[in-house]
C-alpha cells in the first residue's frame, strides 16, 4: 500500500497534474504558525489568539518566519446559520470583535490569520460546517480577511462517503499490520484505483475551487485535514497546499514516533507547493522530555512540514522556545530553492523494516546554503551512540571516496549549540539520550 501510494505520487507528478499554486509564493514552503487547538481545544478566542499572536512577535518567531496565527474548531455559534444570509455565524462571546475584527488585528502585527471548518455538515466538535456551503464560506473568509483554511474531515454525510477504503498505514488506524499493510481491510479499491477520483478527493476539490473563485480578494492557504485517508498523498499536490497524512497527534512519545514512522516512508509527494502535514506540534505539551521536544521538531522540520505550534506561547519555557526558534532547523524547512526533504538514509534500530516505535534513525538532506544536514535519532529507551559515515551520506559519499587522504573530513558545526565541531574525519559519532537527536550541519571538506 505504501509503494503503491509512492508509485500513484510519481505518476501524478509526471503527469504534470495540476497543482495548488497560489498567488505571492503562498503555500509554496511548508506553512509556519500557531494554532489554538493543542493548547485549549474548544477553549478559543479572541484573547488566546492575540495573545498568541503578540508572544509570536515579541519572542521572535515572527522574525523566523512564524506568520499564521490559526484558529480552531468551535469558534462560531454551535446549532445553525444565520437564517437571512445562511452565513457560519462567529460567537461574539469568544470574538467580541468578530472574526474581521480579530483579523484586523492580527494583521496590523504583520501577521496572518487562519480558521477552520469541516468538509462535511458539521466541525468535529459539532460546529456548522461547509459541505454544500464552500462558496458561500469560502466568500465570507475571504470578506473577513483569513488567509489560511484548515479543512477537516467530519460528519460526511452518507452520500459523500469512499466506494473503497484506503489502507492509511496509520497505527492508529484499524487492522494495520506491524509492517505498515493493511491485510484484513475491508473494501480495498482494485488494484490501480485513481483515488483522485474518490468522493473524499471531491469534496475537497470543491473547497479548492471555492478558494480559488475569490482568490483575487483573498488569498486563503488550503490546508487539507483529511487524516490521510482516500491516498492523499498520491492526489494532495492537485488540491491543497498541505494535508495531513496521518490521525491526529497527541503530546505522547509513541504517538509522535508512530507519525514520524508513517511520514518517513511517504516522503516522495514533499515539494514546494505541496506537503505532508504530520500533524501540529506538540512542543511544550504533555510530559515530553527536553529530548523529545527537540526530536519532534528537528524530524517534523527536516521532514518539511508545516510547523504549526500548538502550546500556550506565555507560559512557554525558554528552554522549549529555543527550540521553536532554531534558525537553522527553521532555515532548512523553509529553503527556497530546494524543495525537497530530508530522507533517511539508512534505518538504525530497526534495519528498515515498518516500525512506529523506532521510526528511521539516519537522515540527510540537502540545502541551498553551502551545507548539507546530518540528523542521528536515538529511538531507544536507552543512551546509545549513534555514528554518522561520511561514505554513507548520500550527499557527501561521492566526493568522500574520492578525497584524498588529507581531504577526508567536513567541517561539522551541532545545530542545537552553534557550537563549530572542527574538521572531522570520515564519522562523527555521538552519546544520546533516550529519544534524543543530534542535527549537524555539514560545510566545506578539510
Ligand atoms: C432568525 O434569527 C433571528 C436571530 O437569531 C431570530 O430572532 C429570528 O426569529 C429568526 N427567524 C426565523 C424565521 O427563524
Ligand atoms: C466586521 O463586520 C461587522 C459586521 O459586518 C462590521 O460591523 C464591522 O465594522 C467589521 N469590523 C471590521 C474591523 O472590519
Ligand atoms: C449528496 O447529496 C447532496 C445533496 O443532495 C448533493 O448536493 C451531492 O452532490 C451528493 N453527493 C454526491 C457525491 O452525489
Ligand atoms: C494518543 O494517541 C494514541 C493513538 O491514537 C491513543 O492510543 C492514545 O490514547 C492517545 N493518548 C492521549 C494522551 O491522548
Ligand atoms: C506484512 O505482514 C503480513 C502478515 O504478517 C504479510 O502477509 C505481508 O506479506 C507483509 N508485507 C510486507 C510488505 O512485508
Ligand atoms: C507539486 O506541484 C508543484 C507545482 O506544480 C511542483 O513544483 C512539485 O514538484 C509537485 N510535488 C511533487 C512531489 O511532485
Ligand atoms: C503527565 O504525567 C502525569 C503524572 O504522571 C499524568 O497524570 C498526566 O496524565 C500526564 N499527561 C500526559 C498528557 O501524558
Ligand atoms: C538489526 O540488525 C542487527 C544486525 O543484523 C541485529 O543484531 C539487530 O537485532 C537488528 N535489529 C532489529 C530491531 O531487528
Ligand atoms: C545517559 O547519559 C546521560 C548524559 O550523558 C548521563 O547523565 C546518564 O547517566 C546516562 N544514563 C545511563 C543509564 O547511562
Amino acid at each position: 500500500m505504501i509503494r503503491s501510494s509512492i508509485a500513484a505520487a510519481l505518476l501524478l507528478s509526471l503527469e504534470g497534474a495540476k497543482a495548488l499554486t497560489l498567488p505571492d509564493n503562498v503555500g509554496r514552503l511548508p506553512a509556519l504558525g500557531w494554532n489554538s487547538w493543542n493548547a485549549f481545544g474548544c477553549d478559543v478566542s479572541e484573547t488566546k489568539l492575540m495573545t498568541a499572536a503578540n508572544e509570536i512577535v515579541s519572542t521572535g518567531l515572527k522574525d523566523l518566519g512564524y506568520e499564521y496565527v490559526n484558529i480552531d474548531d468551535c469558534w462560531s455559534v454551535k446549532g445553525g446559520r444565520d437564517n437571512v444570509t445562511d452565513r457560519i455565524i462567529p460567537d461574539s462571546e469568544k470574538f467580541p470583535s468578530g472574526i474581521n475584527g480579530t483579523a484586523q488585528k492580527i494583521h496590523n502585527l504583520g501577521l496572518k490569520i487562519g480558521i477552520y471548518s469541516s468538509a462535511g455538515t458539521e466541525t468535529c466538535a459539532g460546529y456548522p460546517a461547509s459541505i454544500g456551503h464552500e462558496s458561500l464560506d469560502a466568500q465570507t473568509f475571504a470578506d473577513w480577511g483569513i488567509d489560511y483554511l484548515k479543512y477537516d474531515n467530519c460528519y460526511v454525510p452518507s452520500n459523500w462517503t469512499d466506494e473503497y477504503t484506503a489502507c492509511t498505514a496509520d497505527s492508529d488506524f484499524p487492522g494495520v499490520n506491524p509492517n505498515g499493510t493493511c491485510p484484513g481491510l475491508q473494501n480495498p479499491a482494485p488494484a490501480g484505483y485513481d483515488w483522485s477520483k474518490s468522493n473524499t478527493a471531491k469534496r475537497y476539490n470543491i473547497m479548492r475551487d471555492a478558494l480559488a473563485a475569490v482568490e483575487d480578494q483573498q488569498v486563503i492557504l488550503f490546508s487539507m485535514c483529511e487524516w490521510g485517508q482516500a491516498d492523499v498523498v498520491s492526489w494532495g499536490n492537485g488540491t491543497g497546499n498541505s494535508w495531513r497524512m496521518s490521525g491526529d497527534i497527541n503530546a505522547t512519545w509513541p504517538r509522535i514516533t508512530a507519525i514520524a514512522n508513517l511520514n518517513a516512508h511517504e516522503l516522495s509527494s514533499v515539494d514546494f507547493w505541496g506537503h505532508n502535514d504530520p500533524d501540529m506540534l506538540e512542543v511544550g505539551n504533555g510530559n515530553l522530555t527536553i529530548e523529545e521536544n527537540r526530536a519532534h521538531f528537528a524530524l517534523w522540520a527536516i521532514m518539511k512540514s508545516p510547523l504549526i505550534i500548538g502550546t500556550a506561547l506565555d507560559s512557554l519555557p525558554e528552554t522549549h522556545l529555543e527550540i521553536l526558534k532554531n534558525a537553522d532547523l527553521v532555515a532548512f524547512n523553509q529553503d527556497p530553492v530546494h524543495g525537497k526533504p530530508a530522507y533517511p538514509y539508512k534505518a538504525g534500530y530497526s534495519n528498515g523494516t515498518w516500525d512506529p516505535v523506532h521510526p528511521p534513525e539516519y537522515w540527510s538532506g540537502s540545502t541551498s546554503y553551502g551545507w548539507n544536514l546530518v540528523l542521528l535519532f536515538n529511538s531507544e529507551d536507552v543512551n546509545a551512540t549513534r555514528t554518522a559515515s561520511w561514505s554513507e551520506v548520500p550527499q557527501l559519499k561521492q566526493q568522500q571516496r574520492h578525497a584524498h587522504k588529507t581531504q577526508r573530513g567536513y567541517q561539522v558545526e551541532d545545530i542545537w549549540t552553534g557550537k563549530d565541531l572542527g574538521c572531522v574525519k570520515d564519522q562523527y559519532s555521538v552519546d544520546l539520550q533516550p529519544h534524543d537527536v543530534a542535527v549537524l550541519k555539514i560545510k566545506g571538506k578539510c
